[in-house]
């Protein structure tokens, strides 16, 4: 079974050197494509016998199922281009939350999909979220499903809750970063401990928490209970963090949904020029 990959960015590489990483599936069952070829080339030199295709359209017609990893503004190109290959029985992902699958129905005569993955893939690890089509069989769900299974904890969700779960799943690990790296940098700015030290010190700390969480037994709230005892610090600093955080997060989601309603519109005037919007 062939498996495409358009687009070999930051996350078409994720997923190709993940499933192979996992051992889910053999370079030889992938086949690339890339708007910058020698970007595809790359990736293939470091796991013999992946295949980089001559255009997308080879991607198309030689894969049962393929993923397209390009950016929401690409869309259009890449769907003109491999349109008329497409068939039917195939299966085509998109890994980009602002292109509607009833869109990608429209413009492909395939089993359509939606699959977001994480930057937390890359380790086997983390959600990826699982959007089907109308057109997916009960087989074509569970082959997706399985694929992901090797490479993440894959997660169904509704379309209309696409970007809240990806602020979550795929977001998440970039806002946890910064206020990891605000964390350790308030520490140094406060007491002068070394910088490599205040870093070191948070990154271990998440790598604990993380497995607490999943393997330890705690839920959120089990685990600051227990780490704030009555009367300690922490619990002194949990007051002044839910003081201080205030509407932070909901502010942050407004964002993200404000800017998704403007990609959601963009895409569709791209995908369909001639039609008043559709959402
Ligand atoms: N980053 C994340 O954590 C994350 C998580 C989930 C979903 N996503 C979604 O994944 C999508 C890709 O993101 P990314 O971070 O991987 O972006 P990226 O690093 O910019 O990768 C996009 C790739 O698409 C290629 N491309 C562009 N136009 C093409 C065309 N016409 N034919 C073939 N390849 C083409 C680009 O080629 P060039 O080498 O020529 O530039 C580039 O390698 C985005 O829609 C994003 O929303 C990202």
């Amino acid at each position: 079974m062939t498996h495409g990959v358009i687009g070999t960015g930051s996350m078409g590489r994720i997923l190709v050197e993940a499933w192979i990483r996992s051992g889910k599936l053999q370079p030889s069952e992938l086949l690339l494509s890339n708007r910058t070829r020698a970007k595809a080339e790359r990736l293939a030199d470091e796991f013999p016998g992946l295949r980089v295709a001559a255009d997308n359209r080879e991607v198309a017609r030689k894969s049962d199922c393929f993923f397209l990893c390009v950016k929401p503004g690409e869309f259009r190109k890449v769907l003109e281009e491999i349109r008329d290959v497409v068939r039917e029985e195939q299966i085509v992902v998109s890994i980009t939350s602002p292109v509607m699958v009833r869109d990608l129905e429209e413009w492909l005569p395939a089993k359509v999909a939606k699959v977001i993955p994480s930057i937390t893939n890359a380790v086997c690890s983390g959600n990826s979220l699982f959007i089907p089509g109308s057109r997916l069989n009960r087989e074509d769900r569970e082959q997706l499903w399985d694929l992901f299974s090797a490479i993440s904890r894959p997660l169904l969700v509704d379309e209309e809750h696409t970007r809240i779960a990806s602020d979550l799943a795929c977001c998440g690990p970039a806002f946890l970063a910064n206020l990891m790296e605000q964390m350790a940098d308030a520490a140094v700015e406060e007491t002068d401990l070394p910088r490599e030290a205040a870093v070191s010190l948070v990154t271990r700390m998440a790598q604990g928490l993380g497995r607490l969480l999943t393997e330890g037994n705690f839920t959120l709230k089990s685990l600051q209970e227990r780490v704030a005892v009555p009367g300690g610090i922490t619990r002194e600093g949990l007051h002044l963090l839910e003081r201080d955080t205030g509407t932070l997060f909901h502010d942050l989601f407004r964002l993200t949904h404000d800017k998704y309603h403007e990609d959601i519109n963009k895409v569709q005037q791209s995908l369909f020029p001639e039609m008043e919007k559709k959402v």
